[in-house]
Formats: C-alpha cells, structure tokens, sequence
C-alpha cells in the first residue's frame, strides 16, 4: 500500500507544476489548515495570494513564516512551526501560493 502512494504522489508531481505543488501542500500536511478557496484554519491561499499581490518582499518572508510559523496578520490563529520543511520546499510552495488567482478573502 505504501508503494502504491508513493508511486500515485510521484505520478502526480511528475505531471504539472501546478499541480505537483499542490501534492507537495498535501504531503507536508498544509491541507490540514488551508485550502485553495476557503479559510479552514489558516487563510485561503488565494487570499494569501490577493493580500501579497505585487509584494516582491512578501515571498522572503512567507518562506520563513511558513518554516518558522507566527500569527497576527489573518486573526488570532497562529500557524505553529513546519521545522521540517527544507527551504526548496517552502519556496515551492510559496511560489505556487502568491501565483494562484488572487480571491479576496
Ligand atoms: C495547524 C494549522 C496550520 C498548518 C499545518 C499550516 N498552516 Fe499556514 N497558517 C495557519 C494559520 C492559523 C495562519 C494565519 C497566521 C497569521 O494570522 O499570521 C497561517 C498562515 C499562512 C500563510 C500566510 C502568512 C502571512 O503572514 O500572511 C501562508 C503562506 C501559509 N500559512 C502557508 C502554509 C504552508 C505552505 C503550510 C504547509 C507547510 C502551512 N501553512 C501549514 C495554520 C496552519
């Protein structure tokens, strides 16, 4: 069964950027709390998108608040560490979040 997913995961990261980040945002479990469209526990990543919509400096500091966690920006929810997110994989996923069609939230 194990290598059964793990054969689906890299047929679908092998597939479309797009789409192998969004496996990548499943695997290290960032679906837990966000979703594309909708607030879950954190905001949605279309509104993450939409609030940092031509903010060259928000990608630095997304990558780190998302390997260091932090709160106050979307309510009183803080996000907690992801400390064993490689700095790659935070830049992926905070490269396909700020390029998803911004939503307001
Ligand atoms: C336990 C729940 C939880 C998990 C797991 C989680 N987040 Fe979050 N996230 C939050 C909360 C809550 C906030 C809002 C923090 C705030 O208000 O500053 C947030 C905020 C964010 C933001 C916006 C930060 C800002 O300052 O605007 C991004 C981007 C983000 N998360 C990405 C991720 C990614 C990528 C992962 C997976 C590696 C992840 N999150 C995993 C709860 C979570």
């Amino acid at each position: 069964m194990k290598h059964l997913v793990g054969a689906l995961l890299l047929g679908v990261l092998g597939s479309h950027g797009a789409q192998a980040s969004q496996a990548l945002a499943v695997s290290k479990n960032c679906m837990a709390c966000h979703a594309v469209e909708k607030k879950i526990v954190g905001p949605a990543f279309s509104a993450v998108a939409a609030k940092y919509a031509g903010d060259k400096a928000a990608q630095v500091m997304l990558v780190q608040k998302i390997q260091k966690g932090g709160g106050g920006v979307w309510g009183d929810m803080p996000m907690p560490a992801n400390s064993q997110l490689s700095t790659a994989d935070a830049k992926k996923l905070t490269a396909w979040i700020l390029a998803l069609p911004p939503k307001a939230p």
